[in-house]
């Protein structure tokens, strides 16, 4: 077999075989192949596509580079969740503990923030003393035990996916929907979770700006994922406004924890019943009007934070860090953003307002950055809310005040303003199952 063929083939906009997907990912992953022949098919799948077929067996060749976590222990309870990305989602703090509460065995590898988005793995390193690197031996047994665990990513899983996404990057050939969704699920497959649920962000803070776009991911991905094998549901979910009100790391963990106390009921705790229902549906063979009356319960009755204590203890953290948030890190400084304006809010734009938190030390402009756990942003108005001159926007949370010209100057340009209340949007758009 050779790549050139392989290349000419899939230019010529014809279908490969599973012989010449799995050649391409082999050759690719142990070196033999080049870059420039890799980036060669990578621009023809962009142009002309894959099939269902094609791209089932590109996610399972990929997942099948490194090493596969295996989980069939747990028969059919297993849960992972993930998300596309966006500004303040910590949606996996409060989802995860909630469906290990209701008998999921939720574990789950997550990512570094990168740019305007954050990275669970960020947001669980603020708790003091939390572990996101854990033995293979100590993840499962942490499951067995507690039924749940989350880590950072393993230094062998899907090693196709590491060298193509990097390849990807540089060759313009990222927006091809056949291989976002094997990059994705090749992931969630070698994770081993028998049930996936998928929150595909849309909007401005998001991978996909449009609904179209986002919805047409979501149909392929939760195809392919079920011709993996896996039980897998999608959920569309708004990032043109980032979500809750805290964006920052150690600050969203003190959001998530309040979700938990059950003393909210916001937009952030809407989408993370959604999400924790679809997933409690998947777990336990019931629908989805049933699950989240067992997830409200939950919330309602402090298991879910006893559940979330449980969890940051084993692995490592103080538990007391949960039942006293002044415990976690906290900036010296909160500087007020006055508004200079009367007027409806019309819109905080999510990559802005994520641009204005990195700034501030929450996020890293480069892979090599390092974060301040305390840094952030909590916003004080939100798109609805009539604001005075002199009201207070939101909080700059920072340990180096040189940063605050430039947040600043970035959070107000996310700001708009306008003389009449713009309308409610949608929070979750359609659900794919
Ligand atoms: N996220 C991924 O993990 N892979 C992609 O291809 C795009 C976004």
């Amino acid at each position: 077999m050779r790549m050139f063929d392989i290349i000419e083939k899939k230019r010529d906009g014809k279908a490969l075989s599973d012989e010449e997907i799995e050649f391409f990912i082999k050759g690719y992953t142990k070196g033999e192949i080049p870059d420039y022949q890799a980036s060669a098919l990578c621009m023809a799948i962009f142009f002309r596509g894959m099939t269902e077929k094609e791209t089932v067996t590109l996610t399972m060749c990929m997942a099948r580079s490194g090493d596969m976590l295996d989980l069939s222990r747990f028969g059919n309870l297993t849960a992972d969740k993930h998300s596309t990305g966006g500004v303040g989602d910590k949606t996996t703090l409060i989802v995860a503990p909630i469906v290990a509460c209701l008998g999921g065995i939720v574990t789950k590898m997550s990512g570094r923030g990168l740019g305007h988005t954050g990275g669970t793995v960020d947001k669980l390193e603020a708790i003091p003393g939390y572990r996101t690197a854990l033995s293979e031996e100590e993840f499962l047994s942490q499951t067995e035990r507690i039924g749940i665990a989350v880590i950072g990513q393993t230094g062998n899983l899907t090693p196709a996916d590491k060298k193509l996404y990097a390849l990807r990057d540089v060759t313009a050939t990222v927006d091809s929907i056949p291989l976002i969704t094997a990059s994705i699920m090749s992931k969630k497959i070698a994770a081993g979770s028998k049930n996936i649920v998928l929150d595909v962000k849309y909007g401005s803070g998001a991978f996909m700006k449009t609904t179209e776009d986002a919805v047409k991911l979501a149909e392929n991905m939760v195809k392919i994922g079920k011709g993996c094998g896996r039980n897998v549901t999608a959920v569309l979910t708004n990032m043109e406004v980032p979500l809750g009100s805290n964006i920052g790391n150690a600050l969203e963990v003190k959001e998530a924890i309040d979700v938990l106390r059950g003393d909210q009921d916001d937009e952030l705790t809407r989408v993370c019943v959604v999400l924790a229902s679809e997933m409690t549906a998947q777990v336990k063979g019931i629908d989805a009007k049933e699950a989240e009356a067992l997830v409200r319960g939950v919330i309602k009755d402090g298991s879910a934070l006893e559940k979330m204590k449980e969890w940051v203890a084993a692995q490592g953290a103080d538990p007391l860090c949960i039942t006293d948030t002044e415990l976690l890190p906290s900036a010296p400084v909160a500087y007020p953003v006055l508004s200079d304006k009367d007027g409806y809010i019309t819109k905080t734009d999510a990559h802005l307002i994520g641009n204005a938190a990195m700034i501030l030390g929450a996020g890293r402009a480069s892979k090599e950055d390092s974060i301040d756990p305390s840094a952030g942003i909590v916003l004080k108005k939100k798109p609805g809310d009539y604001v005075k001159k002199g009201d207070v926007l939101c909080h700059l949370h920072t340990s180096d005040v040189s940063k605050i010209p430039d947040a600043e100057k970035t959070f107000r340009s996310a700001l708009s303003f306008g003389d009449t209340a713009p309308e409610k949007q949608e929070l979750v758009y359609k659900i794919i199952r």
